[in-house]
């Protein structure tokens, strides 16, 4: 539970709030690469923590992220022109390079230099993992470019996605750090329905739906575990995951995948959803296609209305009461629609006065803990965790370990890839 204060603190982050202040000391995925295709490709609409933008390729190839309203008098730059390195608003013609700076102004007269003395808001770009990030705080304090391990890896072993999601970030994230509820929403079955034995995670659900959780705080967030036991074997079922401060999850399956929360405004999230493998050889192409630019996969992302969720409150997400009887938990198809539909169900922004929290709650409680002390140390001129590049190496990793095997120390190597374990 939290104080009406606490909870605004955290959820709200336009320019200004305290959460807004310490969330633009971050490079923020802002799009993907594909909606900047090439260069003087149409320029896209974004409003990233509550501001409205627009984005461009410009002809020399860099990426613009500028403020959406031509300086003149405020005509919105997405039906502007992106030619010769800059975007031109179609009113009058006044022009913008990807700086902010105003490169021309038509409707003057030529001897005129007021142009010299009208800007944007523009903020920098970084370009990498098929993302265009982009950094919104003081110039002075940008930190160490977002080279995430998945980020580093050639585009045939790695994609990702960006989903809609019409609730508050916070709540988004916490259903993300919450691994109790895959027991359940997403795994959990009607009564006499059972998980596959022939897997080591299926056997450790059947046998345990209250996993111990345990938070070990790093300096870029924390990493933390699902612990289930095995029952008779002896062993525990281990699925280790990091938080990386504010706003990502790395989990492990497969290779590692991964859920970016990202503020559009207080009330909603674009969600980016990335995967990837660290084997030698290529992600299948299914798999890339699933959730990459791909699109014939795209079963719930509207791509042309930008990525909103086909499956979505409007339609109750598509439920199934009769598959709901017989053969999944929430009768809702998909994992990342379930997340959704029960997330965006707490309301915009969750009221946590109301909630009541229990043992398991744990890593939430402490990433709650964690972002308010860091919004306390941006308060205080201090740098908040996770702007130093310390998660550059970090994976997740699952596992089955005896009991009584300690899993930080056992799975430390992988965790941090200090092998070169695959
Ligand atoms: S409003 Fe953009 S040039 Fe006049
Ligand atoms: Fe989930």
């Amino acid at each position: 539970m939290l104080t009406e204060e606490q909870n605004d603190t955290l959820t709200r982050v336009g320019p200004g709030t305290p959460m807004g202040d310490l969330m633009r000391r971050y490079w923020i995925p802002a799009i993907l690469e594909w909606e900047v295709p090439e260069p003087d490709s149409p320029p896209v609409i974004i409003k990233l923590l509550g501001e409205e933008l627009v984005a461009f390729r410009q002809t020399d190839g860099r990426v613009g992220v500028v403020g959406a309203r031509c300086a003149h008098r405020r005509a919105h730059l997405f039906w502007g022109r992106n030619e010769e390195n800059g975007i031109r608003c179609v009113y009058h013609g006044w022009k913008f390079d990807c700086e902010g700076a105003c490169v021309d102004m038509p409707s003057e007269p030529e001897e005129s230099n007021f142009k010299d003395k009208v800007r944007i808001p523009a903020y920098p770009t970084y370009e990498v993992g098929g993302v265009i990030w982009c950094y919104m705080g003081p110039p002075e304090k940008r930190p160490a470019p977002p080279l995430f391990a998945w980020t580093q890896l050639p585009s045939t072993h790695r994609t990702i996605s960006k989903i809609w999601q019409q609730c508050n970030w916070l709540q988004a994230l916490e259903g993300g750090i919450d691994t109790v509820h895959s027991n359940f929403l997403h795994g959990g079955r009607p009564p006499g329905v059972k998980y596959s034995e022939n897997d080591p995670r299926g056997r450790a659900n059947n046998f345990s739906t209250a996993p111990i959780l345990e938070v070990v705080p790093t300096d870029y967030g924390y990493t933390y575990a699902g612990i289930r036991s095995m029952g008779a074997e002896g062993t525990n079922h281990v699925r280790g995951y990091h938080w990386v401060m504010p706003w990502y999850q790395i989990r492990a399956g497969g290779g590692n995948s991964g859920h970016i929360w990202i503020p559009i405004d207080d009330e909603n999230t674009m969600v980016f959803n990335w995967t990837c493998t660290f084997a030698e050889e290529p992600m299948s192409e299914r798999a890339h296609k699933m959730t990459g630019s791909g699109n014939e996969l795209f079963v719930d992302i509207d791509v042309e209305n930008n990525c909103r969720s086909v499956r979505n409150m409007d339609n109750k997400y598509l439920i199934d009461r009769q598959v709901q009887k017989t053969e999944t938990y929430s009768g809702i198809p998909g994992t990342n629609t379930q997340d959704r539909a029960v997330q965006e169900s707490m309301g915009p922004i969750a009221d946590r006065t109301l909630e009541r929290l229990g043992t398991t709650d744990g890593a939430i409680i402490n990433a709650r803990r964690s972002l308010l002390k860091a919004v306390k140390t941006v308060q205080d001129g201090g740098e908040p965790p996770g702007v130093a590049p310390t998660y550059y190496k970090v994976r997740a990793y699952e596992t089955v370990l005896p009991q009584g095997v300690y899993w930080f120390d056992a799975m430390k190597d992988q965790l941090y890839q200090l092998s070169e374990a695959r």
